[in-house]
């Protein structure tokens, strides 16, 4: 098939170069000169494992291209499939200002009738939305059917989130559509649910909404377990056994970050008040996550008192490992804390030190290119993000490069056994005795 794919986020990088690998004839389209440029070179703008590899490959085959004129790319296109970002707005609720542009420039530049299925996240009642812009600005003689086909893919996993998906979601009113965006997925096996619009719509925010209260509840647990003295590891493993709770998104931290979780738990909430509901167990959510953002301070204060010209080492800036992203990361609280509270930083990231360096550009905060660089002379290590780098430091050499041996785990990451050999060491992980 020959399909379209306007936007080159996540999620249309993403599937564009799935779609590609699968055997269709992808074109992306964007309206990013320069990060056009680069993806036709085989450079991908963003940080995702085994992404480039798939991109050069299909490019070389041709089956893959990027272009920024609509024009060029929709020349011929069976399917268009709409990724353009729906960023938190200012009032919360989801921005569809790009989605809105990009439905206005496909329908001016459209000659034939055609399928548009939209991925980006969208409140109920968008898809719609879009399709009255599009029928708005088309010729007269040109038909549009929408699919909505919300994405579940995961930075740092999206490729095999895309290519072995859980299941894949096509909302229509249109049998045809939906038949014809089936046969775009045909060789993934992938179970299909078809439903209305809204519906489809309504899962992905209910989805994503569902795993953020998931992580706000064990978070809420391992706070009290540590008032209690239980060990929330163990209490989760034993909570995911039971199949009908599972083990997924019960791991126990500083709290959940990205551009998604945060944006779609309010954007769900805005969603209900505007229905006259006022939906608070996403309100507990976000409240919980916010509060636990600072649990690692707290730690530190209780420890040290003050934190002033103290020097903390933060280890991970990016809000998951597998990502350069620090969108909503715990990191930029945790930093901006110390910041507050007068201390020193140096930090180690293996991929988003950049980033970081645009978002906090401090005179107390040191991007170090070696995670041992960063522990040097430290009073204190903060673990925030769990790269494998991080877990399998060594932990003795950490330990003799720094001024205090006290190291606040954020993630629990680091391994039981290598701890308890350690002679001099202060662990003070989330939701466990310390050592
Ligand atoms: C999330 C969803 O998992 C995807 O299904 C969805 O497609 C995507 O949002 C989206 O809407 O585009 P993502 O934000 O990439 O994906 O990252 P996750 O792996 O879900 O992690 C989100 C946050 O939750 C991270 O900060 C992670 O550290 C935290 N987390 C996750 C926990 O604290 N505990 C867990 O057990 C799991």
């Amino acid at each position: 098939m020959n399909v379209s794919v306007i936007g080159t986020g996540y999620v249309g990088l993403s599937t564009g170069v799935c779609l590609a690998e699968i055997g269709h004839q992808v074109t992306c389209i964007d309206i990013d000169k320069s990060k056009i440029e680069k993806l036709n070179k085989g450079i991908s703008p963003i940080y995702e494992p085994g992404l480039e590899r798939f991109l050069q490959k299909n490019i070389n085959t041709k089956r893959l291209s990027f272009t920024t004129c609509y024009e060029e790319g929709l020349i011929g296109s069976d399917i268009i499939v709409m990724t353009v970002g729906t960023p938190q707005g200012p009032e919360g609720k989801p921005d569809l200002s790009y989605l809105e542009r990009a439905a206005v420039d496909i329908a001016s530049h459209l000659n034939e009738d055609t399928i548009i299925v939209i991925k980006s996240t969208v409140p109920v009642g968008t898809n719609n939305h879009i399709k009255e812009i599009i029928d708005k600005h088309i010729a007269d003689d040109i038909k549009v059917d929408i699919v909505s086909n919300p994405e579940f893919l995961r930075e740092g996993s999206a490729i095999v989130d895309t290519l072995k998906a859980d299941r894949i979601i096509l909302g229509s009113n249109k049998p045809s559509a939906i038949a014809k965006v089936k046969e775009l997925y045909s060789t993934l096996n992938i179970p299909i649910l078809e439903t209305d619009i809204s519906s489809a719509e309504m899962i992905k925010y209910a989805s994503n909404a569902f795993l953020a209260l998931k992580i706000s509840y064990i978070n809420e647990i391992a706070n009290l377990c540590e008032l209690v003295g239980a060990d929330v590891m163990d209490v989760s493993k034993g909570m995911g056994m039971d199949r009908r709770i599972g083990e997924s998104f019960l791991r126990p931290g500083i709290g959940y970050g990205g551009s998604c979780f945060p944006k779609d738990v309010l954007a769900l909430q805005h969603s209900a008040r505007d229905a006259g509901m006022t939906f608070d167990l996403l309100s507990e959510t976000m409240h919980i996550n916010n509060l636990q953002q600072l649990v690692l301070i707290e730690k530190a204060k209780n420890r040290f008192g003050e934190l002033k010209d103290m020097n903390f080492a933060v280890l991970g800036l990016a809000f998951k490992p597998g990502t350069d992203d620090i969108r909503e990361a715990p990191s930029i609280t945790i930093i901006q804390e110390l910041i507050k509270s007068e201390a020193y930083v140096a930090t180690f990231d293996p991929a988003a030190s950049n980033n970081m360096e645009q978002v906090i550009n401090h005179d107390n905060v040191n991007y170090c290119t070696s995670l041992y660089e960063a522990v040097e002379n430290a009073d204190a290590l903060f673990i925030i993000t769990e790269w494998d780098e991080i877990i399998s430091m060594d932990l003795f050499q950490v330990l003799s490069l720094m001024k205090q041996p006290v190291i606040f785990d954020g993630r629990n990451c680091l391994k039981e056994e290598q701890l308890l050999e350690c002679e001099k060491i202060e662990y003070y992980p989330i939701g466990r005795p310390n050592l």
